[in-house]
């Protein structure tokens, strides 16, 4: 296990917590959701039937990862962004141990809790893996990686669950090229990217009966509470799920039901909130099946292939670095 970052993680958090709050409109990133519970809310937002996201793209990779991972010959070795619980990567890794005897799999994500549970759930599987975690962001850690792993073979990135979404354009552009960074012309990258649908399948995706994606964003709060000394009163904030057409995205906010300040004592730091005012927490892009080859050509990739389920929902794509 590596470690990316360190210390001064957390006091990031606290000088993004300071940012967003004193912004106008307020705002939070939202990799701050992923703490312990924030990732096994994220895995129980996964098994809500409104939330088609996981399955959509598990059908394909279900079908499709035989085929996907003959297309780039081989020996591979998986490097993975965003791991979380790991659960979609054992169809990609299945399909890999078919074809090769042993794989070097070395997941990413900030948070330590997925990245723990879920190796030690996929060594329990598959006695032929070998995993190294990164614990930290996608940036440090791809510039980690490209320096001190020894590569075993052509290497695959993966980035599923079209978690690209949740970042902005321009995030998105440097994001792609930092993935190109790792790669030699020809090695691939496996990219999950949600599609654009009508807002009555979207919102309940992201405002579910059950309140589950609900306590997912609220829980940023609690986070603030604990780890910054927060007075945040929970039951005085509300999730709002909308679609803004005009960028095409998803939006998640946490709205104050009155006016209120709140101290968090950890920053100095006194934040008033007027009725109906809210903090952005996410946004989570829907893109059109154009606009994804335009991505790929813009950051030194072709867009091989793209898969996807049988609603049409969702995608797997598979760039080649050029
Ligand atoms: N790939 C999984 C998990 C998606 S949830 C799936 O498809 O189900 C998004 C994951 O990305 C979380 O596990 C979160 O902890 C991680 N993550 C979010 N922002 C990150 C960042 N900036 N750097 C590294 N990991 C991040
Ligand atoms: C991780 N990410 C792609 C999820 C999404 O759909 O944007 C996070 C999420 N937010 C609310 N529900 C799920």
């Amino acid at each position: 296990m590596r470690r990316v970052g360190g210390e001064g993680a957390r006091s990031s958090f606290a000088d993004d917590v300071r940012r967003g709050l004193t912004a106008t409109p307020k705002f939070l990133y939202p990799k701050y959701f992923y703490d312990e519970l924030g990732s096994r809310l994220f895995e129980a937002i996964t098994a809500l039937p409104e939330y088609y996201v996981t399955r959509s793209e598990a059908e394909i990779l279900r079908a499709r990862a035989g085929e996907i991972v003959a297309a780039l010959g081989g020996p591979l070795w998986l490097v993975e962004l965003g791991s979380g619980d790991g659960q979609k990567t054992r169809l990609v890794i299945e399909a890999l141990l078919a074809r090769q005897e042993t794989l070097e799999y070395v997941p990413v994500d900030i948070s330590e809790s997925a990245i723990e549970t879920s190796s030690r759930s996929l060594l329990l599987s598959y006695p032929d893996l070998r995993i190294t975690g990164y614990i930290g962001e996608y940036h440090a850690a791809l510039r980690m990686i490209r320096k001190e792993r020894v590569r075993p073979g052509r290497t695959l990135v993966l980035f599923l669950g079209s978690t690209l979404g949740n970042l902005d354009p321009k995030e998105r552009l440097a994001f792609l090229r930092d993935v190109r960074n790792l790669l030699n012309p020809g090695e691939g990258f496996l990219l999950g990217v949600d599609l654009e649908k009508p807002e009555s399948v979207l919102i309940p995706a992201y405002d579910d009966p059950l309140k589950v994606t609900a306590a997912f964003n609220l829980n940023l709060l609690v986070r603030i509470d604990r780890e910054l000394g927060g007075g945040f009163d929970i039951s005085t904030f509300r999730h709002r799920a909308l679609y803004n057409g005009a960028e095409g995205r998803i939006e998640m906010h946490l709205e104050s039901r009155r006016d209120q300040t709140v101290p968090i004592r950890g920053l100095g730091l006194e934040v008033s909130f007027a009725a109906g005012e809210t903090i952005h927490t996410e946004s989570s892009y829907k893109f059109r099946r154009e606009q994804i080859a335009a991505l790929a050509a813009e950051t030194g990739f072709e867009l091989r292939r793209t898969w996807t389920d049988s609603r049409g929902w969702f995608s797997s794509n598979l760039l080649i670095a050029t």
